[in-house]
């Protein structure tokens, strides 16, 4: 889910932007980790490449395990720790790490896929309209949308944006209809859109409030939003705040989200709160997808090695302390807020 976290690091500092490095809310997600080590990671191919049409966003994409992690050309220990989320890397391009946890599971939220199928079907937007996804990742959200209202088009946003969004929106029969912009989304601006998506990627604003002023900033008036977030479940233990390594107030519980959403001047329609087995598909997924490429198909033992420190460390860090407290809650939003007179 959102993630990660991990930014106090290092080197990443230099590439991101300042509101980037807070609090992702989402555990260990590609982007972030791409992001924070760009500058030892060589352009990245699109890794899993599939000819056949990919059925809508009802089934992950098949992981691709033979294929093996780029070649080396960074080759310093780094050690990421931020709230509490903690991963080694030893060698290589370690954001590929990343893609591999992540192709089982390229929602990066704890969210099925027939939830996000869900969610989106409660969006009503008019022929003609535009949507845009903020911090978009590989753009499921979005490409969902565009496939149940035909008449729409959208623009994805994410500092490190994944090819693999463009490759399946070919698949899907899109791209005349998408556009994949890789930027800052605290700064870009293209004028108003009628739907607003922003899911698990508050830190891209700072916040929560930030998040939701940027999503009110983009959206015309009476247009609609769908926002996923962190919750807590109840009140968090030591070991879950030492975990999301977050001031506890700066994660609500549910009812103090949907306050939130009012005082922003939107009203929550549909909403969905992700169960258990949705956060431990998602967790179980990025370490299980590197175990197995560890195990079956890394090339060599230093990569095997990387992939299994990688999986463990996540492991370690959601049982030890996340599940079953860290929950996420995404709902389809009506601005509500009173006009110009
Ligand atoms: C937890 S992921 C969620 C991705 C996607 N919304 C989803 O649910 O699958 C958060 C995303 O926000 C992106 N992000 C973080 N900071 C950003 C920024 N300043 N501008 C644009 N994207 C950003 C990350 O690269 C990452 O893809």
């Amino acid at each position: 889910m959102l993630a990660h976290a991990f930014l106090s690091v290092m080197t990443a500092a230099q590439a991101a932007t300042p509101t980037s490095d807070v609090d992702d809310l989402i555990p260990l997600t590609r982007n972030e980790i791409r992001r924070l080590f760009t500058a030892a990671t060589a352009p990245r191919p699109d890794r899993c490449p599939r000819p056949e049409m990919v059925p809508v966003a009802s089934s992950a994409p098949s992981p691709c395990p033979g294929q093996p992690l780029p070649t080396a050309n960074s080759r310093h220990q780094s050690r990421i720790t931020n709230n509490g989320w903690t991963t080694s890397f030893t060698s290589v391009d370690r954001s590929e790490i990343f893609d591999i946890a992540h192709l089982r599971h390229p929602i990066a939220a704890p969210v099925a896929p027939d939830r996000l199928r869900e969610l989106v079907g409660w969006l009503s937007p008019a022929v003609g309209a535009r949507a845009v996804d903020l911090g978009c990742g590989e753009g499921e959200w979005l490409q969902q949308v565009l496939l149940d209202h035909p008449a729409t088009t959208g623009v994805g946003i994410d500092h490190m944006l994944p090819a693999s969004a463009a490759r399946r929106t070919g698949e899907r029969g899109l791209t005349d209809r998408v556009r994949w912009i890789e930027t800052d989304a605290a700064t870009w601006n293209d004028g108003l859109f009628d739907v607003v998506l922003c899911v698990g990627a508050r830190h891209a604003f700072g916040g929560l409030e930030d998040m939701l002023v940027a999503v009110r900033q983009h959206l015309r008036p009476g247009g609609q939003a769908l926002i996923g977030e962190m919750i807590w479940e109840g009140t968090p233990s030591a070991a879950a705040l030492a975990a999301l390594g977050l001031p506890s107030d700066s994660v609500p519980d549910l009812a103090g989200l949907v306050r939130a959403f009012h005082r922003h001047g939107f009203e929550p329609s549909f909403g969905h709160v992700s169960t258990l087995t949705e956060w431990d598909d998602y967790e179980f997924s990025w370490t299980g997808s590197l175990v197995d490429w560890a195990v079956r198909s890394a090339p060599t033992v230093e990569h095997r090695n990387q992939a299994l420190t990688a999986a463990r460390e996540h492991r370690d860090t959601w049982l030890g302390g996340l599940r079953r407290e860290l929950g996420f809650a995404t709902f389809v939003l009506h601005d509500v807020s009173p006009g110009p007179v």
